[in-house]
């Protein structure tokens, strides 16, 4: 079980550092037994949070990287960046950047292929809209976006891939998947995890659900039998919140 925080554009270094302090202190006092953390913050506080983080088992993610490994492209960050900076995490093709800075599948491809290539998990996102579940076509844009994010990379373990199945009807909305529309599509995936790599690949791959996942419903979806955690917006903003999310893993 794996419960990582996306805080997207939220927080600068000192509110940052301090959130990541929260959590490492919340984490100390629970008994999370084998949940594993991850927090994604901005990349102007992953190395103060990762320093913030101690010596906590709580991964370090950042919430994109370049495809390229270094060069004249102002502004970005590159994979051995995030590296020296403590990540092992990065989410790739959050829905977020799919409708603000227009990324491709091919352009999410040569991310997670970036990635895989220097040792970082990429947390690949994948979710319909509104009109793409209302229209029928939830597993197809679904299954584009895996096997074209997927497309041509290879990955040793299991634990080298996360997806995150995040319903962009779902994100930031407070209506969140049920229990049986979030397993389904995690049955899904894994099922194109296994026709793609292998059914012991798949059988592992942690598959998370994203999309107004709260204190008051992680419960009833973690408990589902194809959701391995989840990838957690604006509850991770909170300490209390987010270890008590983690706390029904
Ligand atoms: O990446 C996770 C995010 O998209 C979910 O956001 O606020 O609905 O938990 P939220």
């Amino acid at each position: 079980m794996l419960i990582a925080g996306n805080w997207k554009m939220n927080t600068d270094v000192d509110s940052g550092t301090e959130l990541a302090a929260d959590i490492a202190a919340a984490v100390k006092k629970s008994d999370l037994g084998t949940v594993a953390l991850a927090v994604c913050p901005p990349y102007v506080s992953l190395t103060s949070v990762r320093e913030a983080l101690g010596e906590t088992s709580v991964a370090l993610g950042a919430q994109n990287v370049h495809h390229e490994d270094e060069g004249a492209f102002t502004g970005e960050v590159s994979a051995k960046m995030l590296l020296s900076a403590g990540c092992s995490h990065v989410i790739v093709g959050h829905s977020e950047r799919r409708e603000y800075f227009s990324e491709s599948n091919q352009d999410i491809q040569q991310k997670v292929a970036q990635a895989r290539a220097n040792g970082l998990v990429p947390i690949l996102c994948v979710g319909e809209t509104k009109a793409e579940r209302d229209a029928g076509d939830a597993k197809n844009v679904v299954e584009q976006q895996l096997r074209g994010g997927l497309a041509g990379v290879d990955f040793g373990a299991p634990d080298d891939l996360v997806i995150a199945y995040e319903p962009v009807w779902a994100i930031g909305t407070g209506d969140t998947a049920t229990p049986d529309q979030a397993n389904e599509m995690h049955a899904f995936i894994r099922g194109l995890l296994d026709d793609l790599y292998s059914s012991a690949f798949a059988d592992d791959v942690h598959i998370l659900y994203g999309g107004s996942m709260k204190p008051h419903n992680a419960e009833e979806l973690l408990s589902q039998p194809d959701v391995d955690g989840g990838l957690v917006g604006g509850a991770s903003l909170d300490a209390e919140s987010f270890i008590a999310i983690a706390e029904h893993g």
